[in-house]
């Protein structure tokens, strides 16, 4: 039994390298323009931001601690915004706690108190925590550190 051979003659494979090679090059070259133009495109939180938890998680007055890129955060939600704080107290990186009824935050180890701004309110923190940037969207909470 014979198999039907199909020769390819030496200018068709050269075609058909020359082809191969002009697509993968614009292959190569369309890539980096979409990823490029992405963000552009998106209406979305900005491409820096990382979506740390969804707006139904935290009741009005709660609050929540995520981990997010190795740092905790106390996410905590008020009658009329999110507000993102690093959860590292500055007196000697105790984690701290959210208040609901007194509505602060407080350090469960040396006493210290920080109001709705991350600042010092009393105790022996020597700085405010630090906050961050946040984008409420489509019901997601987004974070920028
Ligand atoms: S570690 Fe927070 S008050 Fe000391």
């Amino acid at each position: 039994m014979k198999t039907a051979e199909k020769k390819i003659s030496r200018r068709d494979f050269i075609d058909w390298v020359i082809k191969g090679g002009l697509l993968a090059t614009f292959s190569g070259m369309l890539f980096p323009a979409l990823a490029y133009l992405w963000p552009v495109m998106g209406h979305g939180p900005g491409s820096d931001m990382q979506e740390v938890a969804k707006v139904d998680e935290i009741p009005v007055g709660g609050a929540k601690k995520v981990i997010l890129a190795g740092s905790a955060l106390l996410l905590v939600r008020t009658a009329q915004e999110f507000l993102a704080f690093s959860a590292i107290c500055t007196h000697l990186g105790c984690v701290v706690d959210w208040n609901s009824e007194k509505k602060e935050i407080l350090c469960p180890c040396h006493a210290g108190v920080f109001d709705l701004q991350g600042r010092v309110v009393s105790g022996p923190p020597p700085r405010p925590l630090p906050s961050y940037a946040i984008r409420v969207t489509n019901g997601k909470v987004f974070l920028k550190l």
